[in-house]
């Protein structure tokens, strides 16, 4: 196994930092990775933005509820972004549109993209990551935060730092090759399910033996909760008053 596909394998969430803040070279460095990664026919269809404003940091991780949205060594947002192709297409005197499902696509997958690169950098560099969806409890509130105009919405923050000592994650393990890879024929859950089944037991003694026993759910059980709880329904509205889905 190469370095870079053990550095992959061993990704695991962090979520302890300590007081120390990436340097500008870093920073650099990590958005340069960021921006290196494949975008839909050149679009670019993302900002990256460094929030670094304490108030800020503060109110953000008020709509996350999660501590370490104040407390890390930089808090990056990536955001999908068509405000500066609207407003260079303005300059030249013509308009474009980003309003199609395929758009909002097009923006989800740039932005990810780049954000994974950019977390696969950090990682490589002894900095530990994690991604931030809960600024989505409210989309509308993180975008005002950070001034975004039209054609510009929080997709997720991730906050990079150097692990507190001590704190080195836990990996979780993934559904087996078998449940995720399919050749040439999509396998329906029957064929799996066994595998699925010891994959759910696993998941299960992982979260028992972390707890003490006070939690043993299934990954199962517990993607069937998460999935079933209509959260977020303002997200559609905010896309749309931002310019997307309009179609
Ligand atoms: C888009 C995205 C959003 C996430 N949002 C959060 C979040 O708001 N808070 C958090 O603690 N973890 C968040 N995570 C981290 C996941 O919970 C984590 O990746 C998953 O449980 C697997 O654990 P691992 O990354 O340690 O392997 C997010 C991950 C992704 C990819």
């Amino acid at each position: 196994m190469n370095d870079v596909i053990k550095l992959l394998n061993n990704h695991r969430s962090l979520r302890k930092f300590t007081d120390e803040k990436l340097s500008e070279d870093t920073i650099r460095t990590l958005v340069g990775a960021a921006q290196s990664a494949s975008t839909s026919s050149y679009v670019q269809a993302y900002s990256i933005m460094g929030v670094t404003d304490p108030e800020k940091k503060k109110a953000l991780r008020e709509i996350s509820t999660q501590s370490y949205v104040e407390h890390n060594g930089h808090l990056f947002v990536f955001v999908v972004d068509f405000y500066r192709h609207k407003e260079l297409a303005k300059q030249a005197g013509t308009e474009i549109s980003y309003d199609k499902t395929e758009n909002l696509i097009v923006g989800v997958v740039d932005a990810s993209l780049a954000a994974q690169n950019l977390a696969t950098a950090a990682e490589s560099m002894g900095l530990g990551i994690c991604y931030i969806g809960s600024l989505r409890n409210d989309i509308k509130k993180a975008g005002e935060i950070l001034g975004l105009p039209e054609g510009a919405f929080v997709l997720f923050g991730m906050v990079a730092g150097y692990p507190e000592l001590g704190e080195d994650g836990s990996k979780k393990e993934r559904l087996p090759f078998e449940a995720v890879y399919h050749e040439n024929t999509y396998q329906k859950i029957e064929e799996v399910q066994d595998d699925i089944d010891a994959y759910d037991q696993r998941i299960s003694d992982y979260y028992s033996s972390r707890t003490n026993g006070k939690r043993d759910d299934k990954w199962s059980e517990q993607v069937t909760e998460m999935l079933s709880k209509k959260q977020r329904l303002d997200v559609d509205t905010l896309l749309k008053e931002k310019g997307f889905l309009r179609q």
